[in-house]
């Protein structure tokens, strides 16, 4: 053979080794590239269209006539049932009324609306609150996940020294209203009961006149904006004349909100919310001392603490917009995460094998991805079990959980091995080789 041949061979080898080290290492991420590697906007730029801007609500009936399958989905979806008109279909009442105990302060017959069907069940009264036309709660509530009657006082957990504490002067308008009814954030008028087209996509007038004079793609072509969107309802909060006002929740008399007051999709949501405070460490009412939740609807405050986030990574990623799947209880199972993840990839799982990175066999529900990355770590309602998953992602270990004297059933290892200690599982992790536990840094929190 030639020199020349042999340097020709021997670079070509080498070229292989390249290309395969390439191969092997290009993520599946590789379509969400443009996704994760442009420019952000930041907290503060305001990309609702101009035209938008002089926009009205026009409710979801218009936007069917156009967007057929959009509707069709959302249709079927929660979003769409979240409140729902007692005296148009009685069937969507859920809760046993002949069991409500006799101290109730309401009857199915003052009730108008339905708050929720999937975990509990709340129930609108029209009422005057403070001179003004407006709906106050029951004071008993159904549990669907035992399907019993509740106690319930709104008055306790929504800003309580802001509200009398009587539940029949204690207005859904400022502690719900904003996050249940299209419009009436933006507008103060329940334009359309619950989640609907123009909740996430913005007043639509204009663009019903004309497809063109609005594109709500670009408005949404930003990871923060598009987060955000979520993240008006998906996260707890204070209202946020606290930080710009510098007010007292007592100085907030009858006028305390819980949403973002005033935030349409495209807009900085900075500008409107106060996220719920959190310090790694405290505990709070709303978290655990590493951050994962306690209550539910904290999806967005665990979230801006993983790092996917970090990189771009958003809530449509994962959840279709309009049929919402992943639902609660009904995930797609590993798919939905190994569609970016792969093993050996830069993004990780780091092994090779399923098998190698849980040390569960590779059917077991040990081996499922959201078993140990999103434990159920929070509740519906205080007399319910844990069933709401965290969506802080990273791994906290049993012996972090110890540390932050967090309950063992919000660990992933102890949920399943509820006859080991917290420490022996944190020896099995040790004997597997995986990196030694010192403190948990959760990276900067952008959106405070
Ligand atoms: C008169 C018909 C019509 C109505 C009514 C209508 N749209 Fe559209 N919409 C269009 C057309 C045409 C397009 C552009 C073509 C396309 O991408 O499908 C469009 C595109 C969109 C897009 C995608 C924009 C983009 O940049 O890709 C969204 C989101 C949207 N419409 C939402 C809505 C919502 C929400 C409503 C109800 C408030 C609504 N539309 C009502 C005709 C309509
Ligand atoms: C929970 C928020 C939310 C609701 C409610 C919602 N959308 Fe969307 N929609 C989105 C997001 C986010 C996108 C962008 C999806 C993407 O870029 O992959 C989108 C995309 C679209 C598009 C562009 C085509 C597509 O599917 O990507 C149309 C058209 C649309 N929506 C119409 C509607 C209509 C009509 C309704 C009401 C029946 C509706 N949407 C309700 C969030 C929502
Ligand atoms: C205007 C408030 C609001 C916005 C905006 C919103 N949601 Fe929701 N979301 C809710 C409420 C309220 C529920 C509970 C609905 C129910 O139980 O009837 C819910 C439920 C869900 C569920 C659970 C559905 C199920 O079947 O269990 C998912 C998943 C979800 N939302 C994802 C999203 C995503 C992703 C976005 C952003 C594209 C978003 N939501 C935007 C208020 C909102
Ligand atoms: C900042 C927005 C926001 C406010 C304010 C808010 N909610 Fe919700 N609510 C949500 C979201 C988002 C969900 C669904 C996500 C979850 O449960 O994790 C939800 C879920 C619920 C559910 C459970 C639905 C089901 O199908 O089981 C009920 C009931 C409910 N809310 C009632 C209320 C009442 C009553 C108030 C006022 C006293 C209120 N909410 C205030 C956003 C909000
Ligand atoms: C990396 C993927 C991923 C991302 C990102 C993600 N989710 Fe989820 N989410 C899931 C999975 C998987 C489930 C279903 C878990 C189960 O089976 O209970 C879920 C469940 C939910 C539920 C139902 C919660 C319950 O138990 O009541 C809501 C609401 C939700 N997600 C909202 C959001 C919002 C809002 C965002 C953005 C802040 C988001 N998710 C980001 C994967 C994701
Ligand atoms: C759309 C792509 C995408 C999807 C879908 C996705 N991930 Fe990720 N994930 C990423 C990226 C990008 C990173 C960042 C990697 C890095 O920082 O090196 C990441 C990082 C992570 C991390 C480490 C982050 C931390 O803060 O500890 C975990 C754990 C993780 N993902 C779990 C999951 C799980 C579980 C699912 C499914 C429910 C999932 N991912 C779905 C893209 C994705
Ligand atoms: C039996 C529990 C368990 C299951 C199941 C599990 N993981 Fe992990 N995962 C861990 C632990 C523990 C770590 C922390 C490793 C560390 O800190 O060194 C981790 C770390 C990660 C990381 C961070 C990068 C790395 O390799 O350290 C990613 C990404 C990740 N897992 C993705 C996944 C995906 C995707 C699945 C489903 C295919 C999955 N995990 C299933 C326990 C699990
Ligand atoms: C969703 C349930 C689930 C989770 C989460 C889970 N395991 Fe397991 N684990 C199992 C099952 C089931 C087996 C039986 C063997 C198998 O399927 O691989 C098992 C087997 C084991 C074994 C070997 C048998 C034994 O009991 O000694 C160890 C050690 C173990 N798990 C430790 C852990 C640790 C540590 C974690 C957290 C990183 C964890 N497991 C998370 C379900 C789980």
């Amino acid at each position: 053979m030639t020199n020349l041949k042999k340097i020709f061979l021997g670079f070509l080898f080498l070229m292989l080794i390249v290309l395969g080290i390439i191969w092997v290492n290009i993520p599946k991420i590789t379509p969400y590239y443009t996704q994760l590697s442009k420019t952000r906007v930041g907290l503060n730029l305001d990309l609702q269209p101009k035209t938008q801007k002089e926009a009205h609500f026009v409710g979801s009936q218009k936007c069917k006539e156009c967007h057929e399958e959009e509707s069709h989905d959302w249709k079927a979806s929660l979003h769409s049932k979240m409140i729902q008109d007692i005296k148009k279909d009685p069937s969507v009442v859920i809760a046993d009324f002949t069991m409500l105990p006799e101290d109730a302060d309401f009857t199915l017959a003052q009730a108008v609306y339905t708050i929720g069907s999937k975990f509990k069940q709340r129930y609108m009264i029209p009422a005057v609150i403070n001179g003004e036309e407006d709906f106050r709660l029951g004071n008993y509530q159904w549990n669907e996940e035992n399907k019993k009657w509740q106690s319930f006082k709104p008055y306790k957990y929504w800003y309580k020294e802001a509200y009398p504490h009587d539940n029949k002067e204690f207005p859904t308008s400022n502690a719900c209203d904003g996050c249940h009814f299209t419009g009436y954030m933006s507008t103060g008028k329940r334009v359309e009961p619950s989640i609907s087209c123009e909740s996430c996509h913005g007043p639509a007038s204009k663009h019903v006149e004309d497809p063109d004079s609005i594109v709500f793609k670009a408005s949404l072509s930003d990871p923060i904006r598009t987060n955000e969107v979520c993240f008006q309802c998906h996260m707890r909060n204070r209202d946020k004349r606290i930080e710009t006002e510098n007010l007292k929740v007592k100085d907030l008399w009858m006028k305390a909100k819980d949403y973002p007051d005033g935030y349409e999709p495209g807009k900085p949501l900075i500008s409107y919310k106060l996220p719920a405070p959190f310090a790694l460490g405290e505990e709070t009412k709303e978290f655990w001392a590493n951050g994962s939740a306690k209550k539910n609807r904290t999806q967005g405050n665990e979230y801006i603490h993983d790092r996917m986030y970090q990189h771009g990574i958003t809530c449509i990623n994962c959840h279709d917009p309009h049929k919402l799947t992943n639902t609660a209880q009904k995930s797609e199972g590993n798919d939905a995460c190994m569609k970016c993840h792969s093993f050996g990839s830069i993004i990780g799982p780091h092994q090779d094998m399923l098998e190698e990175h849980t040390h569960h066999k590779a059917n077991s529900k040990g081996s499922l991805c959201i078993e140990c990355h999103m434990p159920k770590t929070a509740k519906h309602t205080g007399k319910s079990p844990l069933t709401v998953r965290s969506h802080l992602f990273t791994f906290t270990y049993p012996a972090q959980t110890k540390a932050y004297k967090m309950p063992p059933e919000t660990n992933a290892c102890y949920v399943c091995h509820k006859d080991k200690t917290l420490d022996s599982l944190q020896n099995n992790l040790k004997k597997w080789g995986r990196l030694e536990w010192e403190k948990l840094e959760l990276p900067d929190i952008h959106f405070k």
